[in-house]
């Protein structure tokens, strides 16, 4: 059985106070959960990064980045390194969001250089992939999201699937408040693992955590947990309410 992940992504919300404020609010709420039984991770903006990881240095949340630069440093302005993020605390870090992809134009092949990067600097990536709703509508659901994990995996052994997330976010469910339903995802999430299967062996694919991600709430976290294939989740908007975040984490196993 593997770990399941909780993925917290606050986007470009929170100033540093309030980043802070919701952190320890959110500590002390989590205090009972045993960290044997899930992962919890927090992609807070990069300002926070550093005061935050103070805050829960004696705790079992970890951090993430929400995007980092394949290059270790130069002359990209406004951009921020593998080796940065680790500087911080960060020990994961989220690739290729559906709002990367769409509003900065992110390619599966900068997805692929960033997650080579991420992994060769120590950093563990949770890539997203997912389909719009013409996508789905049209039955391209299944080869879209296929493809793009190929692409972003290109170039990659199978020993390094341990320390890589793949979030499946079907663009459609993101901050719109409308889910797939637990069978739809878990129709999707094992679809990925058979392609992982065809493309790698046994014991690395089932090292490979695939998370969920697109208006998981406290109130379908339970379903979506039940799926076979579902290892996770990557929340959103409820991860910046520290009540609704906690009950996620501790999701119930129906
Ligand atoms: P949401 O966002 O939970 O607000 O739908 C999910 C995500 O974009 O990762």
């Amino acid at each position: 059985m593997l770990k399941p992940l909780i993925a917290g992504n606050w986007k470009m919300n929170t100033t540093v106070h309030q980043g802070v404020d919701l952190v320890i609010k959110l500590r002390e709420l989590l205090k009972g959960a045993d960290p044997d039984e899930v992962e919890v991770v927090l992609a807070p903006p990069f300002t926070s990064i550093h005061h935050i990881s103070h805050i829960i240095a004696d705790s079992h949340i970890r951090l993430c980045g929400q995007n980092l630069h394949w290059e270790k440093g130069g002359a990209y302005t406004g951009e921020v390194s593998a080796d940065m993020l680790i500087s911080v605390g960060c020990r994961y870090v989220i690739i290729g969001h559906s709002e990367r992809r769409e509003l900065f134009k992110e390619t599966d092949e900068m997805v692929n250089k960033k997650v080579l990067a991420a992994l060769k600097a120590g950093l563990r990536p949770i890539i997203c992939v997912g389909e719009t709703l013409d996508e789905r509508e049209l039955g391209k659901t299944i080869s879209k999201v296929q493809l793009q994990i190929k692409k972003a995996l290109s170039g990659l052994a199978g020993g390094a699937l341990k320390d890589i997330a793949i979030a499946y976010e079907p663009i459609w469910a993101i901050g719109t408040g409308r889910t797939a339903t637990p069978q739809m995802a878990e129709e999707v999430h094992n679809a990925l693992r058979e392609l992982l299967f065809e493309l790698y062996d046994t014991d690395s694919v089932k090292s490979t955590r695939v998370i969920y991600g697109g208006s998981v709430k406290p109130d379908n976290i339970d379903s979506l947990m039940a799926q076979p294939n579902i290892d996770g989740a990557l929340v959103g908007g409820a991860s910046l309410k520290a009540e609704d975040f906690a009950r996620i984490v501790k999701f119930r196993h129906l």
